[in-house]
């Protein structure tokens, strides 16, 4: 008898964005099988569907066999692995950003799997950095291996467990300034989590067709640079910083030190990354292309940074510290 429920097998799961997902999946019904490298770091999505729903399956990336056991029975498959700094052997870019996916649209091909969602990045296609590198690599890769393949390029992404808006935050509540890296000028256009999860949604409950093989930059309903997003952060946590320009040199500098840290600040490579624009291309299918009007920011950010204003989160009303 044919099931009458999807399955999914979401890699990168446990993550900001792939969380967000496996939760829209779970409200949809969906069996959840979530790939990670550690099970019980996946047990906290369990709540996000009813009992055995949300099943964290452990996954050896050095061992394809055990990638095409997380795919095998799935009808979807999301991949949101990504790192932003390299450490050890086996998390380089060239690996987690070319080598695993490409394992991943070959599995799905040999399995298959009715769609496969990949998350890639915004400005991968211009940017000289190895991050950017090594996402356009895979984006080819996962095109080479499982061609109907959608390709979402987020930028930068906010929502409550964000690592951009949050980092900055913490750091304002420790340091009387923060940085212009290269006077502050790269443009970047924040797109909700919540967004990103709706069109990978709309990608895999595609059934006409029309997305499949296609890249789809995913932007916010706004275009801001560095000062653009301090000045929120200052609005909603109520910290006024200063704010002194760091030239790229100093700036990579400065990486050199603070990539040492367990999980670093800043990294050479990100300086390079900040040396183009995060924004959606003119000619370029966007949100608009799955029907999702962007979410603003003013929308959504005083909701998690109210946490940060001085003297004790959202029910405090004073405005500077
Ligand atoms: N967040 C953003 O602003 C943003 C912007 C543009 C593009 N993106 C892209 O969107 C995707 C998701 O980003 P995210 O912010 O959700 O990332 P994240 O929170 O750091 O999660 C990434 C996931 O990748 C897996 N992972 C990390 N290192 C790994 C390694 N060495 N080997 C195998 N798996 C590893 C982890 O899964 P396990 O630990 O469970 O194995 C983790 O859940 C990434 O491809 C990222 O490049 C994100």
């Amino acid at each position: 008898m044919a099931r009458n429920y999807k399955i999914a097998t979401v890699f990168g799961g446990t993550g900001f964005v792939g969380r967000q997902i496996v939760r829209e999946l779970a409200a949809r019904g969906v069996v959840v099988k979530v790939a990670t490298r550690f099970p019980e770091s996946a047990y906290f999505l369990k709540p996000y569907g009813a009992v055995g729903q949300v099943v964290p399956v452990a996954c050896n990336y050095a061992d394809s066999t055990s990638v095409h056991e997380a795919i095998k029975g799935a009808d979807f498959v999301v991949n949101c692995i990504g790192i932003l700094y390299e450490r050890g052997k086996k998390s380089k870019f060239q690996r987690m950003h070319v080598d695993v996916p490409a394992m991943i649209a070959k599995a799905c091909a040999d399995e298959n799997v009715e769609q496969f969602v990949h998350v890639s990045a915004l400005g991968c296609d211009v940017g000289q950095s190895n991050y950017a590198k090594t996402k356009l690599e895979g984006e080819h890769a996962v095109q080479s291996n499982f061609a109907k393949a959608v390709i979402l390029r987020p930028s930068v992404v906010f929502g409550e467990d964000d690592n951009f808006f949050n980092m900055f935050a913490e750091l304002a509540r420790y340091v009387p300034f923060l940085p212009l890296i290269g006077g502050g000028k790269t443009k970047f256009q924040p797109v909700y989590v919540g967004d990103v999860a709706d069109a990978a949604i709309g990608a895999l409950y595609d059934y006409s067709g029309k997305y499949s093989g296609s890249v789809y930059e995913l932007g916010g309903p706004e275009v801001v640079d560095f000062k653009g997003v301090y000045e929120r952060l200052f609005k909603y946590t109520g910290r006024e910083r200063r704010l002194v320009n760091l030239p790229y040199c100093v700036a990579r500098f400065e990486a050199a030190f603070l990539s040492l840290w367990p999980r670093p600040l800043l990294t050479r490579d990100q300086v390079e990354s900040l040396k183009t624009d995060n924004v959606v291309a003119e000619n370029a299918k966007t949100l608009a292309d799955f029907g999702i009007n962007p979410t603003s920011m003013d929308t959504i950010l005083p909701g998690y940074l109210s946490r940060y204003r001085a003297g004790g989160g959202r029910f405090n009303t004073q405005t500077t510290a």
